[in-house]
């Protein structure tokens, strides 16, 4: 009873500060912190602490940018959603306060979580002695803690000087040149750990076709090119003679 007490009053002091308050669902936790996920909506309700102020106006503000607000939405009370919840949104910081007096103020930061967007599969072609670069995306919040890659099942081994694995944090790429249809061909799979969602993994089936001669398409098309503008330069000088006899 007394602990219900002291939380719903810690609760109640983070999130108001002389004379306004935010009310938010989801709920924030008591360091101001509202936890969410993409896609979802929350609603932010800003309003007086003390009645006899409910006709002063409020502003919203989104990390130091005003938030527009219609007319009717600005009195009293005012309530903006955040909806759908995107990547951008993550520490993103709502503040609310009295146009008169920007002092009186309450904020909330938005804590949004996400697992790194590593499900389907994927078919990948690639010719022998060419190169081969699989990347998957890792970007996540919280971040990733660590990325594995396997062939066929068994981690790939970085030992073997076959493959070259980079992480920037955002993208993990395991590439390899002078691919061997028998050293690399099979599945491939990256493998995220998450600490707030798990494991995520998406699947390469790489599948290696013999070295084919190359279709010379480039000096084709400056080929082509050159023939139309001759055609095209002819009929010109060719039109110049006809108006000229007209005239
Ligand atoms: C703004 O509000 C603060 C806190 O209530 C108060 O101390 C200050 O005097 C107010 N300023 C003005 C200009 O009213
Ligand atoms: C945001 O949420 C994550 C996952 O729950 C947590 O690890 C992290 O500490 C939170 N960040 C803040 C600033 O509260
Ligand atoms: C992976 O498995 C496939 C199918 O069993 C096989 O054809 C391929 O040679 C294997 N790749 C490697 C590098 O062992």
């Amino acid at each position: 009873m007394l602990i219900t007490a002291l939380l719903i009053w810690l609760l109640y002091c983070a999130t108001q500060s002389s004379g306004i308050i935010i009310e938010a669902t989801p709920a924030a936790n008591s360091d101001g912190f509202i936890h969410s996920e993409l896609k979802e909506t929350v609603s932010l309700t800003c309003k007086h602490e003390t009645p006899s102020e409910a006709e002063a106006e409020l502003v919203w503000l989104r990390n130091d940018s005003p938030v527009a607000l219609k007319e009717e939405n600005k009195k009293g009370e005012s309530r903006i959603c955040i909806s759908p919840v995107i990547h951008e949104d993550k520490q993103a910081n709502f503040t609310c306060h009295l146009r008169s007096n920007a002092s009186v103020r309450a904020s909330v930061i938005l804590n949004v979580t996400y697992p790194p967007p590593l499900s389907e599969s994927e078919d990948v072609t690639v010719e022998e002695e060419s190169t081969l670069v699989l990347r998957c995306n890792i970007l996540a919040s919280p971040p990733v803690s660590s990325v594995a890659w396997a062939l066929n099942g068994s981690e790939v081994d970085l030992l073997t000087g076959l493959f070259t694995i980079t992480n920037d944090g955002s993208t993990s790429r395991l590439s390899t040149g002078k691919v061997q249809r028998s050293l690399h061909e099979g599945t491939y799979q990256c493998t995220a750990e998450s600490p707030l969602y798990g494991q995520r993994s998406k699947e390469f089936r790489v599948s290696v076709k013999a070295k084919t001669t190359r279709f010379p398409l480039l000096p084709m098309i400056a080929g082509l090119v050159v023939v139309c503008l001759t055609s095209i330069l002819a009929v010109v000088s060719r039109w110049e003679k006809i108006v000229k006899c007209c005239k």
